[in-house]
């Protein structure tokens, strides 16, 4: 079925109309003029408006790892609501937020055991930004206010999200109002150094040491913290070079830089251990989180900090006063914490967040994804953990437009995929099977022969 097809079948069952949505990520008159709605969900599959299964290659968007349906986080949901709906989190607290903190606390690395709840990735990044100046300050180093991120860095769409990211179509609108106080290490992915790696690339760590320049064009003492994403997602999965976070960890520490690894897509299982942080054996001094923090089923996040950090702030204030002036109406939302806690011991009890490395599913998949290096259009594949990246020629004069035809081609074939410029990027969930791997590999070959 093509798309064309598909909007024909969509009319047929009866679409909702739609001029008055506004669209997120989105483009709004092409999506409109043939859309695509999903309506039910269950385990590997989702269900489109016209009855057909698909597989979700993406988890939904990195975030439902422990597949869709799982009917004891609707259960508990369901419970929660009934029991208590809302309860306001500044001065008051209820039960199932310092539950499901310490169940959080419980898969954490190191001593990244104080745990701050938000809604999204967007809000931990900026949450944990502020974190960082509050921890200087409350040090008496009030002076490190300058945040470095990374080219091809996402960090979601708060104004301190996009400052400290590396998109150039997130930053473009809005470059006059970034946060000042901001600069950017080099990305690093080389496609002459690294193309076709498996796993972890061979080349790169030396770019680490770029941090050093940084720190002698703006003196340590103004530094607060480095943010990276451990492996970046949203800008075509790069994987970082061996040696090269253990790098970025040591230049922190011997300057007393804050380093904050963004674990919103690498986080709770994606790599075959809970954290990049274990799986690279790194470990940042804030860790932020959300999507799959509770399976996606409300909007969640957790922003995970050192205990020293916590006791510096909260120390650092007179005793009766509130020791940072940060927070969310809805953070740790009952609904949500319920949600958080029914997931993570789904996740314990299935052993979700080591079994893509325990049972051998990141080897199945490396090897699935690299069969494709003869596939049309490939000119790179990239994977870590149950994350693949690959990357088709641009079309001359038209970037992205091959990627975004693959996603269309794949959906009418029963395959979700994602795409990011010209890299098709896969994250499915955790449970995935062998076969189901199989098929999302044969989905995304033949789709690559029928396309220009
Ligand atoms: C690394 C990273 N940080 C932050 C975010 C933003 O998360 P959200 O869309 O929940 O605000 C994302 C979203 O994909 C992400 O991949």
């Amino acid at each position: 079925m093509d798309q064309a097809e598909l909007h024909r079948s969509g009319a047929a069952a009866g679409l909702p109309e739609m001029e008055q949505l506004w669209m997120p990520f989105t483009a709004n008159r092409q999506f409109k003029a043939a859309p695509r709605l999903l309506v039910g969900a269950q385990g590997m599959y989702y269900r489109a408006h016209d009855g057909r299964q698909i597989l979700d290659g993406t988890a939904g968007l990195w975030c439902v790892n422990a597949g869709h349906g799982r009917a004891e986080i609707s259960a508990a949901i369901a419970r929660q609501a009934q029991e208590m709906d809302y309860a306001p989190p500044f001065q008051m607290g209820h039960p199932l937020q310092f539950e499901a903190a310490n169940l959080l606390a419980a898969i954490a690395p190191g001593d990244l055991k104080t745990v701050f709840f938000t809604n999204s990735g967007s809000e931990s990044v900026d949450s944990a930004l502020k974190i960082a100046l509050a921890y200087h300050r409350a040090r008496g180093d009030g002076t490190r206010t300058l945040f470095i991120g990374r080219e091809r860095g996402y960090h979601g769409v708060g104004f301190g999200g996009i400052s400290v990211g590396g998109m150039v179509a997130n930053r473009k609108v809005f470059r006059g109002s970034l946060l000042p106080n901001v600069d950017h290490l080099p990305h690093t992915y080389s496609a002459q150094h690294q193309a076709f790696s498996r796993g972890q690339p061979e080349w790169g760590a030396h770019l680490a040491d770029e941090l050093e320049r940084l720190v002698a064009l703006h003196d340590a003492s103004n530094i607060a913290a480095v943010i990276v994403e451990p492996v970046a997602g949203s800008t075509g999965v790069l994987v970082p070079p061996k040696g090269y976070l253990q790098r970025l960890r040591s230049i922190c520490d011997k300057y007393g830089i804050l380093l904050i690894f963004d674990e919103v897509i690498t986080g709770y299982g994606r790599l075959g251990a809970p954290f990049a942080a274990q799986y690279f054996n790194v470990t940042p001094d804030i860790l932020t989180t959300a999507k799959a923090v509770n399976n996606a089923a409300v909007p969640m996040g957790a922003v995970f900090v050192r205990n020293g950090i916590y006791d510096t702030v909260v120390h650092g204030a007179p005793e009766g006063t509130v020791e940072f002036f940060h927070g969310y109406t809805y953070s740790g939302h009952p609904l949500a914490m319920a949600a958080a806690v029914a997931t993570q011991h789904i996740y314990q009890r299935d052993k979700l967040l080591t079994r893509v490395a325990d049972e051998g599913i990141a080897t199945y998949w490396e090897n699935a994804l690299h069969d494709l290096s003869d596939a049309r259009h490939v000119q790179d594949l990239r994977n870590i953990g149950l994350i693949g990246g690959i990357e088709l020629q641009p079309r001359p004069g038209a970037p992205g437009k091959r990627a975004y035809e693959a996603f269309v081609g794949c959906y009418a074939r029963g395959v979700l995929v994602r795409y990011t410029g010209d890299t098709i990027a896969l994250s499915p969930p955790l449970i995935i099977e062998r076969g189901q791997i199989d098929q999302i590999m044969s989905t995304v070959r033949d789709v690559l022969r029928t396309i220009d």
